[in-house]
């Protein structure tokens, strides 16, 4: 005999049902035929398979103050945590399909609950976004709920990380939710600016469209808004959770090791002929980080901004590393605003969540000129050195080849207070680069030879011969040893293990102030 049925469980079972649809099958639909996963759809690809348990499912608004009812089950946007390879994360993913995905007060409450137990416990935040932004029909509660989700990105700054996925529009105030976190990935067709399009025909009469305005290409190549981006929704989530495995779940802890079977006594002898004979010579910074780092694996933030410089994540000896590497194969790999800008911030990243810093050096100076000075180049390039200097994770640098002037102190030398300091046989460590040195110096002498510019190599030649090695640093102590090339991976592993319990007293302060 069947058991009789329980009426309690029937309207359960009907809510979620409810629930479930979201905004149901044609909005499903047409949410598919634009290349877009639905919200639910996204959480089960960036969660372990089974592992995602919901809050407030049947959670819904108050309702509209225009009169009429926004009020459906979820509010538009599912939150709730699950692992990520085994590890917690607590996750909110916009339903574009109930309301656009529009924030009203009940979903930024159900936002507000997971990052708060997220910091509570100790777990990363990952948003999905896809929204059209306040409810309009919710007015300044609208405004207020959004206002209560900054307020806990800038508290949760620097406890968990927080990392967002852009995956549909995101426009007006909305934009700054992202941009406080971490890490934002856009996926393409994606969207976000303060001021769309129409406003900007309106204000300044320029004819321009979205993508243009504030896609995925523009804010990974031109504004360094975005860390990363992906073609499609599947492809920004499976790089979330690569991400994800290279930090730690908070700021009291570190992030879990990973062996990927790489011996650290692995010598790589085509690093001894990796710098060209010739200064002017380029080459690819890549071919080193891709040489020492455990499995050749890299994980490159900002990739395609300020290429001059490579920011990004690898392992060695099985430990997260951050890596702040000049790329002279793009602009020399000369520091400017931009550069500056994106190392720094990864920097401090970095220092926040215990990841300790690898620097490679092979830095030109800072780049000369008008634009650069008028852009700010003077506090730019203070952030960088602000960032390296305050960081009190191991920081460990490696000379490759050119370390002029200021850029050689701010890309984390010994007189900053990093911990080791190796230098390449290949290293220069000077004022300035040899030209420019020889043309300050010996002007007079060079102006009044009768042939003055032989005299000028013969002065350039010289230069190079007393500063275009790293003895003069190493007799100074400036660095801790010169070392083979070959031999890079095996140095730096080392100096990981004995800077493992490093510690530095603090000042007595709030906050420094890092010029902004
Ligand atoms: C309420 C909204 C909404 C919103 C979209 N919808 N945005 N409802 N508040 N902000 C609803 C639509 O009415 C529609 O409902 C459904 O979502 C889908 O929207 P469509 O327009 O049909 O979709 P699409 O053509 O893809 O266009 C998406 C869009 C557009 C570009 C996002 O909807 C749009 O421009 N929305 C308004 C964007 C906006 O101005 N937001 C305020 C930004 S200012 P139905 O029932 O018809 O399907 C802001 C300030 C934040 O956010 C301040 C923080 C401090």
């Amino acid at each position: 005999m069947n058991a009789p049925e329980n009426p309690n469980l029937a309207v359960l079972n009907d809510l979620r049902t409810q629930a479930l649809q979201g905004g149901g099958e044609a909005r499903i639909e047409v949410q598919h035929r634009k290349g877009k996963l639905t919200a639910r759809e996204r959480i089960d690809l960036l969660l372990d398979e089974g592992s995602f348990e919901e809050f407030d499912l049947l959670k819904t608004g108050r309702g509209s103050v225009l009169g009429g009812t926004t009020a459906s089950l979820g509010d538009g946007v599912v939150t709730g945590h699950g692992t990520i390879d085994g590890r917690e994360v607590f996750v909110f993913s916009q339903d574009f399909t109930v309301m656009g995905g529009s924030l009203g007060e009940a979903h930024s409450q159900k936002i507000c609950k997971i990052m708060d137990m997220a910091v509570r416990v100790g777990c990363p935040i990952i948003g999905l976004n896809d929204s059209g932004g306040a409810r309009i029909q919710e007015g300044v509660d609208a405004l207020a709920a959004y206002g209560e989700i900054f307020h806990r990105n800038v508290r949760a700054s620097g406890v968990v990380p927080q990392i967002t996925c852009i995956m549909g529009p995101c426009a007006g105030g909305a934009v700054y939710s992202p941009s406080i976190t971490d890490f934002i990935f856009m996926v393409r067709g994606s969207y976000m600016f303060v001021t769309g399009p129409n406003v900007v025909k309106t204000v300044i009469h320029q004819d321009i469209s979205a993508d243009e305005l504030g896609g995925a290409s523009v804010h990974s190549v031109r504004s360094g808004v975005a860390h990363f981006t992906a073609a499609n929704d599947i492809l920004c989530l499976r790089e979330v959770r690569r991400l994800i495995n290279y930090l730690p779940s908070n700021n009291k802890q570190k992030a879990p090791l990973l062996d990927l079977r790489d011996p650290p006594e692995r010598e790589d002898p085509a690093l001894d002929y990796l710098v060209p004979p010739s200064p002017n010579q380029t080459y690819d910074m890549t071919v080193l980080i891709h040489s020492i780092l455990d499995g050749a694996e890299f994980m490159e933030v900002q990739a395609s901004f300020a290429r001059n410089i490579i920011c990004g994540f690898g392992r060695l000896g099985g430990q997260t590393v951050g890596l702040v590497a000049n790329q002279p194969a793009v602009l020399a790999g000369v520091l400017d605003n931009n550069a500056s800008i994106k190392a720094a911030r990864f920097v401090r990243f970095c220092d926040c969540f215990n990841i300790p810093l690898i620097c490679l050096v092979d830095v030109p100076g800072f780049m000369p000129g008008p634009e650069q000075e008028h852009g700010g180049i003077i506090r730019h390039g203070a952030k960088l050195l602000y960032a390296f200097t305050e960081a009190t994770v191991p920081r460990i640098t490696v000379i490759v080849r050119k370390a002029y002037g200021g850029a050689y102190l701010v890309m984390n030398s010994k007189h900053i207070h990093g911990d080791i300091h190796y230098a390449w046989p290949t290293a220069e460590i000077a004022v300035m680069g040899p030209r420019g040195a020889v043309e300050v110096i010996y002007r007079k002498e060079i102006l009044a030879a009768a042939d003055p510019e032989s005299l000028m190599k013969e002065k350039i030649e010289h230069y190079r011969r007393t500063f275009a090695s790293p003895v003069l640093a190493a007799q100074r102590g400036y660095i801790d040893d010169v070392i083979f090339p070959r031999e890079t991976r095996y140095r730096l592993i080392r100096g990981l293990q004995v800077l493992e319990g490093k510690t530095v007293d603090r000042m007595d302060r709030k906050h420094g102030n890092i010029p902004l």
